[in-house]
């Protein structure tokens, strides 16, 4: 295709704003760009006053002059910069050098162009829409994104506030019931549901205050054990010590291992009293070069001597809760034996 056919398929519309005290510079202007295959839409202008109100119209581009007697490029770039930085702003001198160019760059201009290379305008102005294009839908999609954020960030915080009530209701909705029975059975089992729902909506709650991001394990723990105790008529009678660590711990093992506490937990509560009717529930947590180790011990009976030899045949679902998940979830491995007491250790790797 020959330069000339090309040149006259270019029929962009362009709506143009000329701050230029010189007509003839403006005519030559006009004059150039309708030679590229322009379709123009423009303006004149000589005064800030002009100019500020004709950039208010939103043009296309504007072509800056450097020097003008009552206003200047400079002046222009920065007004331009302050009220329309969407719009490409090209200077246009046959005087300046190549300092003060860089300086108006610098500033905001989009380009430069001198006017003795006059052919070169057509090729800077399409390059600087291009890019005035891309900029305006990066900076859309910017906000679109920003915009998501936001939504995704009220749906967390709905979804959590919903989880938290309707764990909360569910709770409720025990109490009710336990007021209401009588079979011991059926009470412990309602009891230890309790202590397991209010478990998982303690770490629930932790979580969504740090955004799933790793909790503090000594926290974590000391948490779960006081919300096991919430309603309890002995809890007096408890004495709790987990000893200070900074180790942190995953959401994912946060939730497995609330409900191997909860389970040690209840145990205690019914095994796990000494003759005075006192329970002493103490958590050592260490971690080592691999793993994590926890362990937990209270002052009672201790474990009937079947399960520490390794029988497990007799067990009800808390144990089986807790060795399921600490191999299954956890990856770990237990070990439970008796010194003034039941102790039970927990080890698995943290998740990184
Ligand atoms: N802290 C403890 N102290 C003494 N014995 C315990 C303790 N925890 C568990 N046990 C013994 O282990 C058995 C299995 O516990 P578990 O599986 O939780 O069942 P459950 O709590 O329903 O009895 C209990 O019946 C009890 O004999
Ligand atoms: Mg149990």
């Amino acid at each position: 295709m020959k330069p000339e056919t090309n040149k006259k398929m270019n029929k962009q519309k362009l709506n143009l704003l000329i701050l230029e005290d010189n007509p003839d510079d403006a005519e030559l202007i006009i004059k150039e760009l309708k030679k590229e295959g322009f379709v123009l839409e423009w303006k004149r202008v000589e005064t800030e006053k002009a100019f500020k109100k004709a950039l208010a119209e939103k043009p296309d581009i504007i072509l800056s002059d450097y020097n003008l007697p009552s206003f200047n490029g400079m002046a222009a770039i920065k007004l331009q910069q302050q009220t329309a930085p969407d719009i490409p702003l090209i200077i246009m001198s046959g005087t300046i050098g190549e300092d003060i160019a860089v300086e108006c760059v610098k500033a905001g201009a989009t380009d430069y162009v001198l006017k003795d290379k006059i052919s070169r305008l057509g090729t800077v102005i399409k390059r600087a829409i291009k890019e005035a294009e891309e900029l305006r839908k990066r900076k859309q999609a910017e906000k679109k994104l920003q915009k998501y954020v936001k939504e995704q960030k009220v749906l967390l915080k709905e979804v959590n506030h919903r989880v938290k009530n309707n764990l909360a209701a569910i709770i409720g909705f025990l109490y009710l019931k336990e007021a209401k029975t009588k079979n011991k059975e059926i009470l412990t089992f309602i009891n230890e549901l309790i202590i397991r729902i209010n478990g998982l909506s303690t770490v629930h709650s932790m979580l969504s205050e740090s955004n799933w991001r790793p909790l503090n394990l000594n926290k974590l723990c000391d948490n779960i054990i006081n919300a096991s105790l919430i309603g309890l008529p002995n809890s007096n009678m408890i004495d709790i010590y987990v000893s200070p660590s900074s180790i942190q711990i995953s959401s994912n093992q946060a939730h497995s291992l609330t409900l191997v506490m909860n389970e040690l937990i209840t145990n205690s509560m019914k095994y796990g009293q000494n003759s005075n009717n006192k329970i002493n529930l103490n958590v050592d947590i260490k971690k080592n070069k691999k793993n994590i180790i926890i362990t937990y011990r209270d002052n009672g009976q201790g474990y009937p001597q079947s399960l520490t030899d390794g029988d497990f045949s007799d067990i009800g679902i808390g144990f089986e809760l807790i060795k399921g998940i600490v191999t299954q979830s956890l990856k770990g491995d237990m070990q439970i034996f008796n010194d003034n007491g039941a102790a039970t250790v927990i080890k698995f790797k943290p998740e990184t």
